[in-house]
């Protein structure tokens, strides 16, 4: 393999050129392979490329959506942008087993979002605080410019606090700043604050008659926190038991045995885990179709289902008085305008297929999949297992993965009706038929 300099200053035409020559066998049909992934209309092609570096091709991953989701009186149909098969049916399900049962409510609880500056300071702590105090009226005045349109719109900073954390690392103290961000996700906002106020905050350290040369506080950074368990949204379901099956005891040893599994989830991590994927299965999904920032989300998250000192279920269930509740409160910190939001075409289609939201609706949106993926992994897994519903969906990237003919399909599917599928079953079906013919 050979080394480049300068990679990012070649054209797409030439990074391809040398990409495909040096890292494959056939590189005509590498080539091709990244070409037949190009948008035809050259506009739409030119927007992706520069929706970051170095673009040789697209990557798709389908654009699904899930009908009939009832929340808080109001129907939508929710975008999914996933890969995993069984993920889409799962959430159409679950909001059809909901939808003649009240459906989903969804509240927002709180929108703060949080920024720090983290600096040393090798004096004493009181001197820092009245500095702390002389100096933040200015460090508020002077990121005014950045604030001011967001303050009209009734956003803009909302604390500015010293945190001494001189504990847990010598001389380490932060600036711990909340924001309102309003329908931003917030993060260049917050960013382009912070910087801004770590720029005054040192330059009022460096006129501060008090402080002597080796007194001088050091700022080491200044970055948003995606950690927000102030911007929580919590989504429900509830229901009478008998509601839950057609058939009364079934409908008790379901919800018995589904509490029982979130009680699992809640105090084994290794279950707890495989719990909240299948929950940012739903979660994910709608974050990236509607163009927000899923590596915030999935950290933020997990963060949050650790909370407590051990990583745990981010949803609950309970059963009491005859009634069958299902609830999560979970931090997301979502934006509907900037961004990819006005950019690119999916994800304006997606914003307008869920009615133009709000960052609050939203997040409402988003826990509702969330929960919905988590209550249809639950009922199958305490009910009939997960493979039954996964393997047939497999099924299909089998037969894709084999170039299966319409006739070919038919048949493997009619025989999967009433057989168990395994991968093996699949292949074995498939040579079978095109040995007969
Ligand atoms: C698979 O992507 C997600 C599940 O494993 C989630 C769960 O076990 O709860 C089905």
């Amino acid at each position: 393999m050979q080394q480049i300099k300068g990679f990012s200053k070649l054209s797409k035409e030439e990074k391809i050129t040398w990409l495909t020559k040096n890292h494959f066998s056939n590189s005509q049909k590498a080539k091709e392979t990244l070409q037949l992934y190009w948008n035809k209309d050259e506009k739409l092609q030119k927007l992706h490329d520069e929706f970051t570096e170095n673009t040789v091709s697209n990557y798709y991953l389908p654009f699904g959506v899930a009908p009939n989701f009832l929340i808080n009186n109001e129907l939508y149909t929710i975008p999914m942008a996933i890969e995993e098969s069984s993920v889409v049916a799962a959430a159409s399900n679950a909001a059809k087993f909901w939808l003649d049962k009240g459906g989903f409510k969804a509240e927002v609880l709180s929108t703060q979002k949080v920024g720090q500056v983290h600096f040393n300071f090798a004096a004493e702590t009181k001197k820092l605080e009245t500095f702390f105090h002389h100096v933040k009226p200015q460090l508020i005045q002077e990121v005014k410019a950045i604030t001011k349109n967001m303050e009209k719109r009734g956003g803009g900073i909302t604390s500015i606090e010293l945190r001494n954390k001189t504990a847990e690392i010598e001389n380490y103290y932060q600036l711990h700043c909340t924001f309102e961000t309003l329908d931003a996700m917030g993060a260049n906002f917050i960013n382009t604050c912070l910087e801004q106020i770590a720029k005054t905050f040192t330059h009022e350290a460096n006129l501060y008659a008090n402080f002597s040369e080796e007194e001088q506080p050091e700022v080491i950074m200044s970055i948003l926190s995606n950690y927000v368990p102030e911007c929580l949204v919590k989504a429900e379901v509830s229901c009478p038991v008998e509601q839950l099956s057609p058939n009364v005891a079934d409908a008790k040893k379901f919800a018995h045995k589904f509490v029982e599994a979130v009680k699992i989830a809640k105090i084994e991590p290794y279950r707890a885990v495989t719990h909240n994927k299948g929950i940012m299965n739903g979660i994910d999904a709608v974050v990236l179709a509607t163009g927000n920032d899923f590596r915030a989300i999935e950290a933020c998250a997990h963060a949050y289902a650790s909370k407590s000192g051990s990583y745990s279920s981010l949803t609950d269930a309970s059963i009491e008085n005859g009634i069958f509740r299902f609830w999560m409160e979970i931090p997301l910190a979502l934006g509907t305008v900037g961004g990819l939001t006005s950019l690119h075409p999916l994800v304006r289609l997606a914003l307008e297929m869920l009615q133009k939201p709000s960052a609050k609706d939203l997040m409402k949106i988003v826990a509702v999949a969330g929960l919905a993926q988590n209550f249809a992994a639950l009922r199958s897994l305490t009910t009939t297992g997960i493979q039954q519903g996964h393997m047939k969906m497999h099924l299909m990237n089998i037969l894709n993965q084999f170039e299966a003919n319409e006739t070919e399909r038919q048949q493997v599917v009619e025989h999967f009706k009433s057989n168990t599928v395994t991968h093996s079953a699949v292949v074995e079906i498939i040579k079978s038929l095109r040995n007969e013919n």
